[in-house]
């Protein structure tokens, strides 16, 4: 790729304090590896103008070593509409690259792998929507951020894991309905209807992630670890989420480990995040049961660099498509939460 990668003094230097704050949950042995790659990649994003804006499901190496903005997915929407720079990075998935896409057109928003999909993302068309809107006549459509902006232009409202309730308070009141239809997500349809007065209306997708998550295990893990705290997505199917002390985003369950110091905590979640938050607390004890998410998994230093190098893959989204989607991911924003 016509750039010397080794792990020279100067790469070890450059990047001794970066390991410093990583080094619980990166071997040593790993550091000669991501080290080039990460004094490249913070090189060339200053050349080219670029952010990174990294996803909390991110490998500890791509969260906290080259990411210029971390967090869920509501964060990571309000960053890419904020930004100055000329080119985002979207360490995550295809859809939180669209949202970016949407909110900041002018810019060139970068996918370092376009397989990294999600289920949910796959689990509904626009012309599904359309169906469900002739079904049932007059209700309104709030749909999740994990879906293609496709998806989005069909709906009255976005909403993200992290602003759910409140924004299914927000569209029943303007609509003057009890019920709203709240796609794709079955389960976090049902964990947002149980904690609001709304009715809603959902689709059978779901987390291929979380969706794995059974009440028995968490059962198993309090049994074995006396004390635990048990944080949850609300991705999680309901009868999980009924099983923990608390549901909520990734900035959520953060926010949660930051203000009550659990002890003892486990993340109900994918893998990385718990290795991301421990590293800022590392006074706690995680325990680490996990599932993978194969998506974000498909960004690695590797692929972000390249992305930097040949700009690309470049994400478009048809300008009349991301007009209609904007309206709903606007209205999502400026619910107060
Ligand atoms: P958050 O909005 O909580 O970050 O979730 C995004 C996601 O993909 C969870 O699986
Ligand atoms: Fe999609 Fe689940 Fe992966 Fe999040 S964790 S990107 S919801 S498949």
């Amino acid at each position: 790729m016509g750039v010397e990668l080794a792990y020279t003094d100067a790469v070890a230097r450059a990047t001794a304090g970066l390991y410093a704050k990583v080094s619980k949950v990166i071997p040593e042995m790993e550091w000669p590896v991501h080290a080039p790659l990460i004094a490249e990649i913070n090189r060339l994003k200053r050349e080219r103008n670029a952010v990174i804006l990294g996803h909390n499901y991110m490998t500890p190496e791509i969260f906290h070593c080259v990411s210029d903005f971390v967090g869920d997915s509501l964060a990571l929407a309000r960053e890419a509409a904020r930004t100055d720079a000329a080119v985002i990075v979207q360490a995550g998935v295809h859809f939180m690259a669209e949202t970016s896409k949407i909110l900041s057109p002018q810019k060139t928003v970068l996918i370092p792998d376009t397989r990294a999909g999600c289920s949910l993302a796959a689990s509904i068309t626009a012309a599904d929507v359309r169906l469900m809107r002739q079904k049932h006549p007059g209700l309104p459509v709030m749909t999740y951020v994990n879906t293609s902006a496709d998806v989005k232009a069909e709906s009255d409202i976005c909403c993200t894991s992290g602003n759910a309730v409140a924004v299914v308070e927000s569209i029943a009141k303007t609509f003057g309905t009890d019920t709203v239809i709240m796609i794709p997500d079955q389960y976090l349809a049902r964990n947002v209807a149980a904690k609001t007065g709304v009715k809603v209306i959902t689709w059978a997708g779901a987390c291929e992630v979380h969706e794995k998550f059974t009440p028995q295990e968490i059962r198993d893990l309090r049994a074995a670890n006396p004390g635990l705290t048990v944080l949850a997505h609300p991705e999680c199917p309901p009868d999980v989420v009924a099983e923990a002390d608390f549901a909520g985003s990734t900035a959520g369950m953060i926010n949660y480990v930051g203000q009550h110091r659990p002890a003892k905590v486990v993340l109900i979640t994918e893998c990385s995040m718990s290795d991301n938050v421990a590293v800022e607390y590392p006074d706690l004890e995680f325990v680490r049961p996990c599932n993978l998410c194969p998506h974000m998994k498909r960004i690695t230093l590797k692929a972000i660099l390249h992305s930097l190098q040949t700009m690309t893959t470049e994400v478009t989204v048809d300008p009349i498509i991301s007009a209609r989607a904007k309206i709903a991911i606007d209205r999502m924003l400026a619910v107060k939460l």
